[in-house]
């Protein structure tokens, strides 16, 4: 015990999970670590405290009621100490407007990975921001670079839920309710206020991130598809309690109201030996996400693809939609089969994990790269796309290898000065319309 720290390799193991979406999960590292028939007893087994972490208010409806009960071996009050405010790096925060860029349609190349040790929170380099932190509504949209791993160094976010959405490289999320690993094609999403600390056992990671200033991600309805397709209750992961007691100097760093600060504490904090409740991290593999489409002619909205949506108080209206264009078969007939010239009240920032984009052939998003169509701002199919979709035979095709996603909000994003300074910034994305051919002709039909 308490021997340097030493990240693990990444497991394939998942039987170290527990399945469902929103469950009240149960889960326990000692046998009898948690009560049974009630939360709070007058002394908990091995000598544990018990505290609860509530995600929702007490009083929420109970279908959006989040909280969870830890056993613990020191309740979080005792890791804590004097905070000091620390530089947030490139780590930005709703609202936050440090540039105006023209109005344009944005776009970016990969951001590479830095040459010296970066851990997770040295390595946020926040792209835009929406809406306002404070009044719990928004979002930011982040990418990481990160080629260290945390040491006896632990954070929490208390501004916003965080998905991971891993690009290039493993990662290891080792938190209070146990340990998420991760891998490219697959998400993870970290509730607000629980703590982590990041790892990447296998070298460099590259991802996005996004924060969830709103209310918590959920499935959305499936309405007249019914009870099955989309992403499936089951393939949701929850990891099963893991414990440290371990005993050497370490560091917390807690972001709230887009200031960090930092405390040293002489523990780790991931102390829980044993919790139940609907408060928790989880996983999801995209590849798992059963894609639904037309079948005969036309294209769905591309709502049809959503896998997790972070509702706001007007129904329909999503703080966030985080959607994904996977791997499917086009089909329609007499049919153009890309996404069609669109104009959006949301604001839309993609990203690309692997292959190609459909709307995208005639190149500059590649795998890493990431783009903003904020409200009201036009877009759609490149003159390749364009070309190549209208000319096609309309035989059954493939889509194979490809994995684009968006993170889509109600608010509209600001772009940070990083983002707008940065050498990855495509300055003529904005003329990639003017490249469309005209091809009207009043004589001919
Ligand atoms: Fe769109």
């Amino acid at each position: 015990m308490n021997a340097p720290f030493r990240p693990q390799p990444l497991t394939t193991n998942e039987t170290g999970y527990m399945p469902g979406f929103g469950n009240g999960f149960e889960t326990e590292a000692l046998p009898g670590a948690l009560p049974i028939g009630r939360n709070s007893p007058q002394r908990c087994a091995y000598g544990l405290y018990a505290e609860q972490l509530s995600g929702s208010p007490f009083t929420a409806p109970r279908a959006t009621n989040e909280r969870s009960w830890l056993y613990r071996i020191r309740p979080t009050v005792a890791h804590w100490g004097a905070f000091e405010k620390v530089d947030a790096g490139l780590w930005r925060t709703a609202p936050c407007a440090e540039v105006d860029l023209p109005l344009s349609p944005l776009r970016w190349d990969p951001l590479p990975l830095p040459e010296g040790k970066v851990s997770f929170l040295e390595g946020i380099r926040t792209i835009t921001t929406a809406g306002d932190a404070g009044s719990q509504s928004g979002m930011g949209a982040h990418i990481y670079l990160i080629t260290r791993s945390m040491e006896d160094e632990y954070f929490y976010n208390a501004d916003a839920e965080m998905m991971f959405v891993p690009q290039q490289g493993g990662l290891r999320i080792s938190t209070e309710f146990g340990v998420i690993d991760l891998r490219p094609t697959e998400i993870a999403v970290i509730p607000r206020g629980v703590k982590i600390r990041v790892e990447v056992p296998e070298g460099p990671a590259r991802g996005y991130l996004c924060e969830n200033y709103g209310g918590a991600f959920t499935l959305p309805e499936r309405g007249p598809i019914g009870a099955n397709c989309l992403a499936n209750q089951r393939d949701f992961l929850t990891p099963v309690a893991a414990y440290e007691d371990r005993e050497v100097p370490s560091r917390l760093t807690v972001k709230s109201g887009g200031s960090f600060w930092r405390t040293e504490i002489g523990q780790s904090p991931l102390d829980v030996v044993a919790w139940h409740g609907n408060y928790a991290p989880y996983k999801y593999d995209l590849r798992r996400f059963s894609p639904v489409g037309p079948v005969l002619f036309d294209h769905a909205d591309p709502s049809i693809f959503t896998v997790l949506t972070s509702p706001s108080e007007t129904p329909g209206t999503a703080n966030i939609d985080f959607v994904i264009f996977p791997d499917r078969w086009l089909v329609a007939e007499n049919t153009f089969r890309p996404p069609w010239y669109h104009m959006n009240v949301m604001s839309e920032f993609m990203g690309l994990i692997e292959g190609v984009y459909d709307a995208k052939t005639g190149g500059g998003f590649t795998p890493g790269g990431f783009s903003l169509h904020n409200c009201m701002l036009p877009h759609g199919p490149d003159m390749d796309a364009f070309e190549k979709a209208s000319a096609a035979e309309l035989k059954p095709h493939k889509l194979e290898g490809t994995m684009a996603f968006m993170f889509e909000t109600r608010l509209p994003q600001k772009v940070t000065r990083f983002a707008a300074e940065a050498p990855q910034f495509q300055r003529s994305y904005t003329n990639y319309g003017h490249t469309l051919a005209k091809h009207f002709n009043p004589n001919q039909r």
